[in-house]
């Protein structure tokens, strides 16, 4: 499984990008919102910090909007991926942009059949939101497994995003279950990375190396 950072923030993903795992980004409209300056600026910004697929979002809701909307945000760099919600319309939106060359990624997955339809629309990438399920008392996870076992079961290529992550063990899980990639928002790699009886034993081979004689 690969790891994306999900974040619009220029200087976490720099940071991020310093450790060598990173393979790609994610951001949606409400994370860019967050952010200060001219969200293409930002998008192009983060293509040339990360070697890798970034996914900028599209926000029109209607077919043809939204396709003129991906062409603007593909042209920012050829590392774009347009990031189309989940509706009718966009459903006609990944079939036409993928037949022309255009990376999508189905975001706003909540189910399995979802993805399905999706994938069959040509889309390079699904985005199921495991942590706004388990908010409403789903088990998010669970649709990652099933995901993953269709699209192998029918030998199909679009790979899975675990995406709406909010603890390390949701990037466990979604490792176990075969998700592709897991985008991770900058506050859960701190927290993967950490474990308290790695700091111990640290602290404890530099104190006993201290007191090593001569
Ligand atoms: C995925 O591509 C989305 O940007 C993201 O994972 C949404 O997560 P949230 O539910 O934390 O907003």
């Amino acid at each position: 499984m690969k790891f994306f950072v999900d974040s619009a923030n220029i200087e976490e993903i720099k940071k991020l990008n310093e450790w060598g795992i990173i393979s790609g980004v994610t951001t949606n409209p409400s994370l860019l919102s967050k952010e200060k300056g001219n969200p293409y600026d930002i998008l192009r910004q983060i293509c040339e910090i990360v070697k890798g697929p970034v996914s900028a979002e599209v926000t029109a809701v209607k077919f043809e909007e939204m396709v003129e909307e991906a062409h603007r945000l593909a042209d920012i760099h050829p590392n774009i991926v347009v990031k189309i919600p989940f509706i009718e319309d966009g459903i006609k939106a990944i079939k036409y942009l993928s037949e022309r060359g255009i990376s999508v990624n189905t975001t706003l997955i909540f189910n399995p059949i979802q993805a399905l339809i999706a994938a069959r629309a040509g889309a390079r990438y699904v985005s199921p939101f495991i942590g706004r399920l388990d908010d409403v008392g789903h088990d998010g996870l669970s649709i990652i497994k099933e995901i993953v076992e269709i699209f192998t079961i029918h030998e199909i290529e679009t790979e899975v995003i675990a995406a709406s992550i909010r603890h390390p063990r949701h990037v466990l899980m979604s490792a176990l279950y075969g998700a592709h990639i897991a985008t991770i928002p900058p506050n859960v790699f701190y927290q993967m990375i950490k474990h308290p009886l790695t700091d111990i034993g640290l602290q404890k081979f530099l104190e006993d190396w201290k007191k090593k004689e001569g």
